[in-house]
């Protein structure tokens, strides 16, 4: 036990980090110990962890003081921001630098930060197919991230690059499932035209970190992306359809309609997925299913996932 290399999780409580965490938990003869950061270890989720054999520290992201003192002794980690927890990139930039900075600090060894596209290298911000917005962004959540690769870089953090992918757990908890539409048949959703989606099942994010981990150094300095399928909004649309047992239709509007939904980050959104259709044999190439499926060999399809999962989609 004490000769594991300790892998420091940021997010353990949440999607990928939780992913992580239980993978490394599932496999207790391997070579890897979870410290398990959270706000707040008194959590149902933080002391669920506790009760599986993860350490539980509280650090926090913006809080560089904490981070320093979770990473000490430590051998690896995953690193994730929280867009969606305040919408600010210019907040992500100082929190991947905080990460990077206290990662430095530790010496470690290996570190996985969980990135997206700068889109701003295939769309400029002179290029008007897309607004700008918050003055120097295309996709926000995506360009931040991208941005912060250096950071790591910069302070010699020897690190891998994960390029993750649109979750399909966003049906269930982020408002994308399928909506009756005005003839009561359901709709879903999305500015893609047919081009193919990138998706992955969210619990699988982390399964695919730990691959990467157990791969040694043979993925640092590189970008690795991953998905579970590549599909468009009809396939998509017919899965549902099959798993729901009831007829859904793919309502494919413009990515223009999409940013004028008006919900919080909807522009955002709309963007992002304009980009996945406009550069989509560039963004499915780079997630490559067999590289998944190497590092996870129990990754999910699409349909798995359903199984699973459709019934927590919700319908209204
Ligand atoms: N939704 C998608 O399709 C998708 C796809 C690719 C990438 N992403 C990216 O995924 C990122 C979020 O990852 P996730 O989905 O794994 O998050 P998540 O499920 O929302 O979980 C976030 C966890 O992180 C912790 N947390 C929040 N703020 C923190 C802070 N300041 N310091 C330390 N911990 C904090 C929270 O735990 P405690 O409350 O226990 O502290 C929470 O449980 C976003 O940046 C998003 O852009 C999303």
């Amino acid at each position: 036990m004490t000769n594991r290399k300790i892998i420091v999780v940021t997010g353990a409580t949440g999607a990928q980090g939780g992913g992580l965490a239980r993978a490394i938990l599932d496999d207790p003869d391997g070579d890897f110990a979870v410290r398990a950061i959270t706000r707040d270890p008194g959590s149902d989720k933080a002391r669920e962890l506790a009760s599986h054999g993860a350490e539980v520290v509280a650090a926090d992201v913006d809080d560089p003081a904490s981070l320093d003192k979770a990473m000490a002794g430590a051998w690896g980690a995953y690193c994730v921001t929280f867009f969606w927890a305040h919408f600010s990139p210019e907040r992500e930039l100082a929190e991947a630098g905080n990460l990077a900075q206290a990662a430095r600090t530790a010496g470690l060894e290996h570190v996985i930060w969980s990135t997206l596209e700068d889109t701003r290298q295939w769309v400029p911000l002179s290029d008007d197919r897309m607004p700008t917005l918050m003055d120097r962004y295309k996709v926000p959540h995506f360009d931040a991230k991208g941005e912060a690769n250096h950071l790591f870089t910069d302070h010699g953090v020897p690190t891998t690059f994960l390029l993750t992918a649109f979750y399909w757990d966003n049906l269930i908890h982020f408002g994308m499932g399928p909506k009756p539409g005005p003839d009561g048949k359901l709709a879903f959703t999305l500015p893609m035209g047919n081009a193919r989606l990138p998706g992955i099942a969210a619990e699988d994010i982390g399964r695919c970190a730990y691959g990467v981990f157990k791969a040694g150094s043979e993925h640092i300095g590189k970008t690795v992306g991953i998905a579970g399928e590549h599909l468009t909004g009809t396939q998509m649309a017919g899965q549902l359809g099959t798993a729901l047992g009831r007829e859904v239709v793919y309502n494919a509007v413009t990515p223009a309609q999409y940013r004028a939904f008006g919900f919080p980050g909807a522009e955002d959104l709309g963007n992002m997925f304009q980009f996945k259709h406009d550069f989509e044999t560039y963004f499915c190439g780079v997630r490559s299913l067999e590289v998944t499926r190497r590092l996870n060999p129990a990754l999910q399809t699409f349909a798995q996932w359903l199984e699973r999962n459709a019934q927590r989609i919700p319908l209204e």
